[in-house]
């Protein structure tokens, strides 16, 4: 008989409850370009996907595609470095299979970061924004079909979803670090193309600052499951006003993304020192 979802999380969280030492309380998402936080950590595993059951095997060049266990400033970590990314064809209960493995392992917390583009005349490519609400512009979701109440409720409310305490606690270690953090409303799409410049101004219209073609689906999973979320975004194209939009390549995206790397990740150590 075929596994359901459910059994299938059961089944990597066994996998992994056995192979680690310590149980993870912080998920750590390294998005596009912020690959290097990884070597912030004590390493205590490295697990490929390949060799933990159900998860989908990574496609994309460059991302290393493994969880990384261990200590981070005094906490038990899990680190996710390979995303899965809708645009590559995984479908949304494949994007989001690590979120809900994270939470059966005993995460708490969740903290992601990922390259966007900013849609607010105040911001440059390289300035850092933190996510306090989104708009989802998938027309897909990872809770469509037949909801089992092991993960979650049917209809999670979506107050909330970015922990205003965490964002709190990224604006007080920012300012005292002197890094500029704007707050910002995340439009999520699928991708792959970058926007044409009319959709910039309907992203702008709809009230979106920043847009980036990953983070929702994980974050509407993690909402399902009540684990707590903070989205830390490297600005890595300018899209607003429209005369200011460039042409820009996907190498340019990741060179920005690396830039500004520094500042995410004082913030997200400095975050996971005090939470
Ligand atoms: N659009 C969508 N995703 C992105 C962008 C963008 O302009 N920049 C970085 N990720």
């Amino acid at each position: 008989m075929s596994l359901d979802y459910f059994e299938k999380i059961q089944e990597s969280v066994s996998f992994l409850k056995n192979k680690i030492d310590h149980l993870p309380e912080i998920a750590i998402v390294l998005g596009t370009g912020l690959g290097n936080f990884a070597d912030n950590i004590k390493v205590e595993h490295r697990l490929p996907y390949d060799r933990i059951p159900h998860f989908p095997p990574a496609t994309v060049k460059g991302h290393a595609g493994e969880l990384i266990f261990g200590k981070l400033n005094g906490k038990n970590v899990v680190a996710q470095s390979g995303r899965y990314h809708y645009y590559e064809g995984y479908d949304m209960k494949e994007v989001t299979f690590p979120i809900r493995v994270f939470k059966f392992l005993g995460v708490q917390r969740l903290i992601i970061a990922s390259a966007t583009g900013g849609i607010h005349k105040d911001y440059e490519a390289g300035d850092i924004t933190i996510v306090n609400d989104h708009i989802n512009l998938h027309y897909d979701n990872p809770l469509l079909g037949i909801n089992d109440e092991r993960l979650g409720p049917r209809f999670p409310d979506m107050t909330d979803a970015y922990d205003p305490d965490l964002i709190q606690l990224c604006h007080t270690i920012a300012k005292e670090k002197n890094i500029v953090l704007h707050n910002s409303i995340y439009g999520g799409l699928p991708g792959p193309n970058l926007e044409t410049k009319a959709e910039y101004n309907y992203l702008h219209i709809i009230g979106a600052t920043v847009v980036g073609m990953s983070t929702v689906p994980e974050i509407i999973v993690a909402r399902h499951m009540e684990l707590s979320s903070c989205v830390l975004t490297a600005v890595t194209n300018k899209c607003f006003p429209i005369s200011a939009i460039r042409k820009v390549t996907h190498q340019e995206v990741i060179d920005v993304a690396q830039k500004v790397e520094q500042k995410i990740s004082t913030i997200v150590s400095e975050l996971i020192r005090r939470i």
